[in-house]
């Protein structure tokens, strides 16, 4: 997988295949446009509301100033409960060798397919305005627009998590946001509620190790690895299923940073992650992945 951001919506042709050619109708160019509410009726400019003679009040008749200003009173919509704080790229998948005996999934049948992709690093406590360096899971999700249908695979880059079961996870996210009374802390889990979690629960042990390893502070979104954490099967066309494991590893290798440069950028640049993999690809330094099954 290449994260080439190449995706935009140019309204250019980039990759082969036929699911190109169905998101083509998804991409337009605003480029020699004209101006228009979103009536489609043109405006010269968009600074200026009617008022009632030279200085009175704004008329509430100007459809356009009122649909302007109920536009930007609508344009949030509510954060998520967690992975809050992400960053997309786009890209695309090719398969080295087809994957035919295993799977019927269109998308691992012919190497010289490039699938569009879409993937979003995210971190998973803190606040959408978070900073990016915190000691935390990192989400590591790629939808690959296939010619069968969108395949999403979620990952974090840490192969095991808190709990064995779904029902528990309401309430390890609840330990691991700020505590109620006083909401600290932002984007971290050292503080009383998440380790009262920890010690009544005894499966979250092996995740721990992990969070307070180097792997919980990532150099760069280039240099992380993403795991599917669960198991899932492939299915080929004879019908004989077998059960696999997904692991995303980065060519550039997996590196971090010491705790002591975590803390100082999330200070000095809270954007540190996805202004470096933005930086990298405007460079052309376009960032890769090896799928392993
Ligand atoms: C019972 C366990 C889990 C539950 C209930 C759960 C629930 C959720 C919820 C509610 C969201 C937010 C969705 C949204 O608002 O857009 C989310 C996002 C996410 N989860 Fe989980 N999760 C669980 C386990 C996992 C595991 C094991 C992984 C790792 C494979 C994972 C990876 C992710 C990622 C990467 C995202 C962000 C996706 C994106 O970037 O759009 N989650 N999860």
């Amino acid at each position: 997988m290449k994260l080439d951001s190449t995706q935009k919506y140019n309204g250019s042709k980039i990759y082969e295949g036929s699911k190109n050619d169905q998101l083509e109708t998804f991409r337009s160019n605003h480029t020699n446009q004209k101006l228009t509410t979103n009536q489609a009726v043109k405006v010269t400019n968009t600074d200026d509301s009617l008022k009632a003679g030279n200085r009175g009040p704004t008329l509430m008749e100007d459809f356009h100033f009122r649909e302007k200003l109920t536009h930007f009173d609508h344009e949030r919509i509510p954060e998520r409960v967690v992975h809050a704080r992400g960053f997309g790229v786009h890209g695309y998948f090719q398969v080295y060798e087809s994957m035919k005996e295993y799977t019927k999934a269109k998308f691992l049948q012919n190497p010289s397919i490039k699938t569009p992709v879409f993937v979003r690093f995210s971190t998973v406590v803190g606040s959408r305005g978070s900073a990016d360096t915190v000691r935390d899971a990192r989400g590591f999700a790629t939808k690959f627009y296939t010619e069968d249908g969108n395949y999403d695979l979620v990952g974090n880059n840490i192969p095991v998590f808190f709990i064995q079961d779904a029902i528990k996870f309401p309430d390890v996210v609840h330990a691991l946001k700020p505590e109620p009374h006083n909401e600290i802390p932002q984007a971290s889990a050292a503080h009383d509620t998440f380790w009262d979690f920890v010690v009544n629960t005894p499966e979250t042990a092996h995740m721990i190790m992990w969070l307070l390893s180097d792997r919980a502070i990532p150099r760069s979104f280039r240099m992380m690895e993403g795991f599917g954490v669960n198991t899932f099967r492939f299915v080929n066309a004879e019908g004989k299923g077998r059960f696999v494991k997904f692991h995303w590893k980065p060519l550039l290798g997996v590196h971090s940073l010491v705790w002591d440069e975590a803390q100082k950028l999330a200070g000095k640049d809270p954007d540190y992650h996805r202004r470096d993999i933005w930086d990298a690809i405007n460079m052309g330094e376009f960032p890769e992945y090896e799928l392993g099954v």
